[in-house]
């Protein structure tokens, strides 16, 4: 039996939870795979009623219980400094210590990308953002508050252990999964401490690793290279402000938030927490607009991680299918609702 924690969250988070859900049901049971599926009611609605994000106890049970944890979204206008979101998704990457965001970047039909001439081949890498440290820490404060001489300072946390194990991870990953080459990326030209410490780590772990090619990119440059040659891309290591911008990037690259996906890991504790890398788009909530395909995908990556190869695989193509056949949504210039989009992947998996 596997045991999937499901929180859909807030806005849009909701809508394509149902539709990926469906798809995770229909698959495993195409495959044979007894999957059961916990939802909680954790986002913006139960935080205004309740004041609380995450539960007491919650955290441990879905690390206990669960093989895995999918998220919708989480993001409600009227919680405007998201301190749910960050309490319940910050909560769960650090108390969790997920340290490995996963976000694949692929390009799954050429008509969903905005480059010029760009085959299926040229986009197929993934990046690796460090998930437990950076700016995200929340170490800071306000000195001065509201007047005209007021300082804020927002401390960049880069620590040798959260450094070495993404870098580490990424060269593991690369080498388990036949990718040849590694690009880290920084800017430690201007953040001459933090990301010094990057350089520093990756000259020493890249000698460990001579079967694959590695080298340095600034994240400037990153940005421009992956725009101009994504081709050249494996894996791509960073960060967590600048995979967080990085991936925005490439999600458009592949067709739009609409189909980018990602997963939440830590290698040596289990569960990992899965979740499109799209938000809760308020303006589309409730509408039945919002595209499914990056939830969709998130299931797939799902059943990747838990070793369901077949059934990842299946899922995929189903998607590509959809899209080639033009049963998406408006985004992707078709013309269905979320759930006839999940439909349509479904019908492509049993049938
Ligand atoms: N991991 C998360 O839960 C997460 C991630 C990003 C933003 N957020 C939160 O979500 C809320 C909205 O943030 P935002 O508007 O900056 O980002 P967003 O990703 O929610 O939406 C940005 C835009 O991308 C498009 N888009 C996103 N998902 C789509 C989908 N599935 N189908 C079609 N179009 C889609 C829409 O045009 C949308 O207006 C905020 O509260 C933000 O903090 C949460």
């Amino acid at each position: 039996m596997t045991r999937i924690a499901v929180i859909p969250g807030d806005g849009i988070g909701n809508e394509v939870t149902e539709a990926a859900m469906h798809v995770t049901e229909v698959a495993a049971a195409a495959f044979g795979i007894d999957v059961e599926c916990q939802w909680f009611d954790y986002g913006a609605d139960t935080y205004l009623k309740t004041g609380v994000g995450l539960p007491d106890g919650a955290l441990e049970s879905l690390r206990d219980d669960f093989d895995a944890i999918y998220l919708g979204a989480l993001g409600d206008p009227r919680i405007a400094d998201m301190a749910h979101g960050k309490e319940i998704l910050l909560g769960l990457r650090f108390g969790l210590d997920l340290f490995v965001n996963h976000r694949p970047v692929k390009l799954l039909d050429e008509s969903l990308c905005p480059l010029k001439d760009r085959t299926v081949e040229d986009l197929d890498f993934v990046v690796l953002r460090e998930n437990t440290e950076g700016a995200y820490v929340g170490v800071g404060g306000i000195f001065k508050l509201g007047t005209p001489d007021e300082v804020a300072l927002q401390e960049d946390v880069n620590t040798r252990k959260g450094v070495e194990r993404i870098i580490r991870y990424a060269f593991e990953y690369a080498r388990s999964h036949r990718r040849k080459s590694v690009v880290m990326s920084d800017k430690s030209n201007v953040l001459r401490y933090g990301h010094d410490l990057w350089q520093r780590v990756f000259e020493e772990v890249r000698v460990e690793y001579k079967d694959i090619e590695s080298w340095h990119l600034f994240v400037d440059a990153l940005a421009m290279q992956i725009v101009k040659n994504p081709a050249q891309f494996d894996v791509i290591v960073t960060c967590n402000m600048f995979g967080d911008i990085v991936t925005d990037l490439c999600a458009v690259l592949q067709g739009g938030l609409g189909v980018a996906s990602s997963a939440n890991l830590n290698p040596q504790t289990g569960v990992g927490l899965f979740e499109p890398v799209h938000g809760s788009a308020p303006k589309y909530s409730g509408q039945g607009v919002a595209n499914p395909l990056a939830a969709i995908l998130t299931s797939q990556l799902m059943f990747e991680f838990l070793q369901y190869h077949e059934v990842g695989a299946a899922i995929e193509n189903a998607v590509r299918r959809s899209i080639v056949e033009g049963q998406v949504t408006r985004d992707l210039g078709g013309n269905l609702k979320t759930e006839e989009v999940a439909v349509a992947v479904a019908e492509r998996i049993s049938g």
